[in-house]
């Protein structure tokens, strides 16, 4: 063997050492992105910190209030291009989305959320979700503390099933 290929050999030897080496302590990252993936569509995780729970609605409710609410969910907050005319979580603008738009007759989430937390989404988005920020851009403070009194109209009695 001429020393030629022996010294090409011995440094292939090293690499190939070398690339297995670090093949052994590369983590893969695949689980923990899938996980992160499938907790956006968790709705009993909370999306807003724990402060804002005892966050109270400022605004006392009536029926003016939930009519002036209404008119901004269905109008200037845009709110129904996603969540839909009747909340169901179906409009046009979200059928793409993943996690999709929050169903906000939902009973359950109606039980998960406080007022507070409703308003901090509202206000600050979800985080990695087509859920953005609509306060100030699109309704003032006072208009999205409506919009949620007329939200919490919404609910539909049962907890679970289609009706
Ligand atoms: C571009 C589509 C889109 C628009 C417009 C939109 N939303 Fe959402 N919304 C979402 C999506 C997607 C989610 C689900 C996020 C998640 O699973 O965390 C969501 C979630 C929510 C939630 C639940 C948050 C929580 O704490 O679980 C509330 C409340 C809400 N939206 C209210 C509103 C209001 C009020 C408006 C209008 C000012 C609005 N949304 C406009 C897409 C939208």
């Amino acid at each position: 063997m001429s020393q030629q290929l022996r010294i090409i050999l011995i440094m292939l030897s090293i690499i190939i050492i070398f690339a297995f080496f670090v093949h052994l302590t590369t983590k893969t990252i695949a689980p923990e992105k899938m996980d992160s993936g499938m907790i956006s569509f968790d709705m009993s995780r909370p999306r807003a910190p724990s402060e804002s729970r005892k966050v109270k609605n400022p605004i006392l409710v009536s029926t003016t209030v939930i009519k002036e609410g209404k008119e901004a969910y269905l109008g200037k907050g845009g709110c129904a291009t996603c969540h839909g005319k009747t909340g169901r979580g179906d409009g046009e603008g979200g059928v793409l989305l993943s996690p999709p738009p929050r169903d906000l007759t939902d009973a359950n989430f109606h039980l998960l959320r406080t007022d507070g937390e409703m308003f901090w989404s509202i206000k600050h988005g979800v985080e990695g979700t087509g859920m953005f920020k609509y306060v100030p851009r699109m309704l003032s403070e006072e208009e999205a503390w409506k919009v949620i009194h007329y939200i919490r109209t919404l609910k539909r009695e049962h907890v679970s099933g289609s009706g």
